[in-house]
């Protein structure tokens, strides 16, 4: 079978969750110079996907099918939701502040399992569904994206 929005997109979440794992092990090690490497590959990796959704696939959907103020628009602020939960982290591994780290890291991970919940279950199959054969062109888009 070839590959789908939904499979390319759930995989990636899966990605990101693997290094969400790696972050929070590194956190309770209290190892601060390997916090901050795998804080980066996961920001910006978590980063490429809101990327990948925003500059290229919610656009897509968008113009296919006029909904503009729908499931994409939610998602959008819940990345910004996320964003903003990201940088506080980011200060606290600068602070290397373990406990305020897990309070914040608790909310990022519930916020996350429900976010990629909705767009597993629901929005990608939308997509898949409207695009038909054309996804491929759009997971290429995506995989062409750079990374920041
Ligand atoms: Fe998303
Ligand atoms: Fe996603």
């Amino acid at each position: 079978m070839s590959e789908t929005i939904s499979s390319f997109l759930t995989q990636d979440h899966r990605n990101c969750d693997e290094e969400f794992a790696n972050l929070e092990n590194s956190v309770a090690s209290e190892n601060w110079t390997e916090v901050e490497k795998v804080f980066a590959n996961f920001f910006a990796d978590l980063q490429h996907h809101f990327d990948m959704e925003e500059k290229v696939m919610f656009p897509t959907f968008e113009e296919r099918t006029g909904m503009t103020g729908g499931p994409t628009q939610m998602m959008r602020m819940e990345h910004q939701q996320m964003t903003q939960i990201l940088s506080q982290m980011k200060e606290d591994v600068a602070n290397k502040n373990k406990d305020h780290f897990f309070g914040l890291s608790e909310t990022l991970m519930m916020l996350m399992q429900q976010h990629n919940m909705k767009e597993e279950q629901m929005l990608y199959r939308m997509v898949d569904n409207h695009l038909g054969a054309d996804a491929s062109l759009v997971i290429t888009e995506m995989k062409d994206l750079e990374r920041v």
